[in-house]
């Protein structure tokens, strides 16, 4: 493994450090302290290295969009409708970023925070206590994420925390794939997804404790199709493509949740995770004001799937439980296996 920490550019006079790994098949990723951001997924090809997911030059530009552009996402993923929730009889308000809703861990999230980061063998380790102080969810969190790349191409994102007070933990990462080699938008890629229903959303994007069905309408992934087959289907609703909760249908441990293909180039990612749903996210009106490296700003620029415990869980546990106790820990795991 040949491991790298580099500084990478400054944020409110503080270091934001570059670590990278790279395997024996001289494949590599990168992270950023910044926002714990997973900043390359390079693939070797005859034309050179390949970066599968979007990024930008400096900070400066992630900090001017809202698009979480491959940021660690926490203490909750999604939105929280109007910041209120319950932990048994306790009831919680916290600050909103999107209207009156508390969106990807609010305005303090796990993608403003500056990590503390170091490479240790093939990992890339990230720690930060998070307070309600800073936050305002209840209860402090000792957070460790990892970055793990394996000599079978596989990366491995780890969270593990540990709450001092009870609080509510449902990370995810926001990584945008694009397994293009030239600056198409992802269209042309194949999706399967083991989702026969998603959650239906009201016009805030808030669960409303309802499901809708995938199979046979263009939401529906169970046979691999394009993501264009699906967003020219979408052409006549507001959001023209996807950003929707998939749930996850029963499968055995070692089955992909999803695995998203190109057509031509043998390029694969396919995503692991034992939790029960996935958000899919196809960038749709994202534009050229946007300086991606190695795209142009376009609609559909680069794919979102990002797992995590369906977020509706935090009013009906029928969907799961992602609250924790004081003095509790706790681990998810989200495995990607590349190919190339
Ligand atoms: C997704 C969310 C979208 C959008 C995006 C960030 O997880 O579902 O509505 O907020 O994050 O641009």
């Amino acid at each position: 493994m040949i491991t790298n920490k580099e500084l990478f550019d400054t944020v409110n006079g503080q270091p934001v450090y570059k670590l990278s790994l790279t395997n024996a098949n001289n494949m590599t990723i990168s992270c950023l302290s910044y926002g714990a951001n997973w900043y390359e997924l390079l693939v070797p090809t005859a034309a050179g290295p390949q970066n599968l997911i979007l990024n930008f030059a400096k900070i400066a530009d992630y900090q001017a969009t809202n698009e979480y552009l491959n940021m660690s996402i926490g203490r909750v993923a999604g939105r929280i409708g109007q910041g209120q929730f319950k932990i048994g009889d306790h009831h919680y308000q916290v600050a909103a970023n999107e209207g009156r809703n508390t969106l990807h861990g609010g305005p303090h999230g796990f993608n403003q925070i500056n990590w503390d980061s170091e490479v240790v063998a093939n990992q890339i380790i990230f720690t930060h206590k998070i307070t309600n102080a800073v936050d305002s969810f209840p209860g402090d969190l000792d957070v460790t994420l990892t970055y793990t790349l394996t000599d079978d191409n596989q990366v491995l994102l780890d969270y593990n925390v540990l709450s001092h007070g009870e609080t509510v933990f449902n990370p995810t990462n926001h990584a945008y794939f694009n397994l293009n080699a030239d600056d198409k938008n992802i269209k042309n890629l194949t999706l399967r997804l083991k989702s026969s229903h998603r959650l239906a959303l009201d016009t805030e994007k808030i669960p409303t404790g309802q499901t809708l069905v995938n199979t046979d309408t263009p939401y529906g992934f169970e046979t691999q199709k394009t993501l264009g087959a699906a967003i020219d289907g979408l052409q006549t609703i507001p959001e023209k493509g996807i950003d929707d909760v998939y749930l996850i249908d029963r499968h055995a441990d070692n089955d992909p949740i999803a695995v998203l293909s190109h057509p031509t180039n043998h390029i694969s990612v396919s995503i692991f995770s034992q939790r029960n749903a996935i958000v899919l996210f196809t960038a749709n009106d994202f534009g050229p004001d946007q300086p991606y490296l190695t795209k142009t700003g376009q609609n559909y620029v680069g794919v979102a799937l990002e797992a995590q415990i369906a977020p509706n869980a935090i009013f009906d546990h029928d969907y799961g439980d992602f609250s924790l106790q004081d003095g509790e820990r706790q681990h998810y795991q989200t495995k990607y296996q590349v190919r190339f």
